[in-house]
C-alpha cells in the first residue's frame, strides 16, 4: 500500500509529508522536512506535537486509558508492584520469577548511597526545600560513579538506571531526616521497596519500626501511578538533556527541576497548601469563584491536566486508596480531608469545571493521602520525583539505544530586526 501523504499547500506552493501510523493513538504527520522548504510549525506548549517515536507509555487522554507497556494502569495497580512494574518499564515485559528476584536483589544492593553523600547534606541549610537538596545530591550522583557514565555502553546505562532507582528512596529520605535533625537511616535489605521508604523516613536508631500494610500498599501505589506518563514536561526534559550526550545523574537531575513546578510535579504540594489556604467548608465557594474569574490567577491546584479531558485515570484509583488510607488512620473525620471532599463534591457539579473538563488529577488525591500517611507537604514531589525516576530512566534508555538527534527547538522570532550599536554617551 502507498505511504499515506499530507498537504500542506503555502501561497501557490504544495509540500507533501509521510503519514505515519503507531500502534494506538492519532496518526502523526511527519513535518521533519518541512525547513528544506523554508517554514517552521509553531506549537507553543507543544499541544500536536510529537518529538519523539516510543513504545513505553501510551495515553488516551479522551477515553481516560494509560497503558505502560500496553497493561492497563487499574491492572497494576491492583495486581502488581512497584519493583514489578520498573522492570516492566525498563525491559518492556514483566518479569518470569528468577528475573524478578534477581531484580529486587539488584535493586536492594544498590540502595545505600556513598559515605562522601553525607557531607553534601551538612552544606545545605536546615530549613531548604527537599527539592532544592534533591536536585542537588541527584546530579551529583555524576561525581560518584564515573565508572558507568559511557553512555554508548548498555552495561553502564543499566547499572547507572539501578542505581538511580535504588537510591531515591534513600535520598529522598535523608533530605527529610536532615530537615527535622535526625540521624539517617540505613536502608535495610530484608523490607520491600515502599516499607523501607517508611523505614528510612520515620525509624529512628533506638527502637524497630512496626508498618501498617494498608499505609505501605498505599504507597507502593502512589509509586506505581507515578512511574511514567509518556512525554510529560519532566520526561520531556530528560530526553532533550539526553539528547546532548549528557550522563543520566544530570539528564535525571534536569527532570526533578522540571517535576518541581506546580502546573506538574509540584502539583500535590499545592493542593495542600492551597486546602490549608481555604481554611473551612464555607470559604469553598469564594475560591471557587475566584478559580473561574479570568482576571484571577488562582487556580484549584489539583484539577486538569492537559491531555486528560475525560478523567484521569491514575486519579480514580488513587480516589480509592485514598479512602482505604482515610479510613486505616482514623482520619476520615479530620477537618482538612473533610474540606478536600467537600471540594471534589462542588467542583465536579460546578458548570464551568464540567464544561471545561476540569476532573481532579492523580495529585489531589495523592496529596491527600501522602499527608494521612503522615508525610509531610514540602517532600510530596520529593516521592513523585522518586517514583518517576523509572520512567525517566526507561525513557532515556529507550533513545540512547535507539538512533536519536540532539533535540533543537526553533522559534517564532518576534523580536529586533538587526540595528547598529549605539555608545553609551549617544543613547
Ligand atoms: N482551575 C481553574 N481553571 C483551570 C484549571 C484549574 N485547575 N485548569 C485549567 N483551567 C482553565 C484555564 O483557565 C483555561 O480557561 P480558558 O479557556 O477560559 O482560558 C482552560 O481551563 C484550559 O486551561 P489551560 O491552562 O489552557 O490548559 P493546560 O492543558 O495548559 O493546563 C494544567 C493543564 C494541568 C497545567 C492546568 O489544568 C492546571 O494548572 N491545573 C492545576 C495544576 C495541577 O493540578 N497540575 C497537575 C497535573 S497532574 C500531575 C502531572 O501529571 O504532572
Amino acid at each position: 500500500m502507498a505511504a499515506r501523504k499530507a498537504k500542506l499547500i503555502v501561497d501557490d506552493k504544495t509540500i507533501e509529508f509521510d503519514v505515519l501510523s503507531g500502534t494506538l493513538g492519532p496518526d502523526v504527520i511527519d513535518i521533519s522536512s518541512l525547513h528544506s522548504h523554508g517554514y517552521f510549525t509553531y506549537d507553543s506548549g507543544f499541544n500536536s506535537t510529537a518529538a519523539c517515536e516510543s513504545k513505553i507509555t501510551f495515553i488516551d487522554g479522551d477515553k481516560g486509558v494509560l497503558l505502560y507497556r500496553g497493561y492497563p494502569i487499574e491492572q497494576l495497580a491492583s495486581h502488581s508492584n512497584f519493583l514489578e512494574v520498573c522492570y516492566l518499564l525498563l525491559n518492556g515485559e514483566l518479569p518470569d520469577k528468577p528475573s524478578y528476584e534477581q531484580f529486587s536483589k539488584d535493586i536492594t544492593h544498590h540502595t545505600m548511597v556513598h559515605e562522601q553523600i553525607r557531607h553534601f547534606f551538612n552544606g545545605f541549610r536546615r530549613d531548604a526545600h527537599p527539592m532544592a537538596i534533591m536536585v542537588g545530591v541527584v546530579g551529583a550522583l555524576s561525581a560518584f560513579y564515573h565508572d558507568t557514565l559511557d553512555i554508548k555502553n548498555p552495561e553502564h546505562r543499566a547499572i547507572s538506571a539501578l542505581r538511580l532507582i535504588a537510591k531515591m528512596p534513600t535520598i529522598a529520605a535523608m533530605c527529610y531526616k536532615y530537615s527535622i535533625g535526625q540521624p539517617f537511616m540505613q536502608p535495610m535489605n530484608k523490607l520491600s521497596y515502599a516499607e523501607n521508604f517508611l523505614h528510612m523516613m520515620f525509624g529512628t536508631p533506638c527502637e524497630e519500626m512496626t508498618f501498617d500494610p494498608v499505609l505501605a500498599k498505599a504507597l507502593d501505589r502512589i509509586f506505581i501511578l507515578h512511574a511514567d506518563h509518556e512525554q510529560n514536561a519532566s520526561t520531556s526534559t530528560v530526553r532533550l538533556a539526553g539528547s546532548t550526550g549528557a550522563n543520566p545523574f544530570a539528564c535525571i537531575s534536569a527532570g526533578i527541576g522540571a517535576l518541581w513546578g506546580p502546573a506538574h510535579g509540584g502539583a500535590n504540594e499545592a493542593v495542600l497548601n492551597m486546602l490549608h489556604e481555604i481554611g473551612d467548608v464555607s470559604q469553598i465557594h469564594k475560591f471557587i469563584e475566584r478559580a473561574k474569574d479570568p482576571k484571577d490567577t488562582f487556580r484549584l491546584m489539583g484539577f486538569g491536566h492537559r491531555v486528560y479531558k475525560n478523567y484521569d485515570p491514575r486519579a480514580k484509583v488513587m480516589r480509592e486508596t485514598c479512602h482505604e488510607v482515610l479510613e486505616a488512620v482514623g482520619a476520615h473525620n479530620d477537618p482538612l480531608f473533610k474540606l478536600a471532599m467537600e471540594l471534589e463534591r462542588i467542583a465536579l457539579q460546578d458548570e464551568y469545571f464540567v464544561e471545561k473538563k476540569l476532573y481532579p488529577n492523580v495529585d489531589f488525591y495523592s496529596g491527600i493521602t501522602l499527608s494521612a500517611i503522615g508525610i509531610p507537604t514540602n517532600m510530596f514531589t520529593v516521592i513523585f520525583a522518586l517514583a518517576r525516576t523509572v520512567g525517566w530512566v526507561a525513557q532515556w534508555n529507550e533513545m540512547i539505544s535507539n538512533p536519536y538527534r540532539l533535540g533543537r527547538p526553533r522559534q517564532l522570532y518576534t523580536g529586533y530586526k538587526e540595528r547598529n550599536y549605539v555608545k553609551m554617551t549617544e543613547r
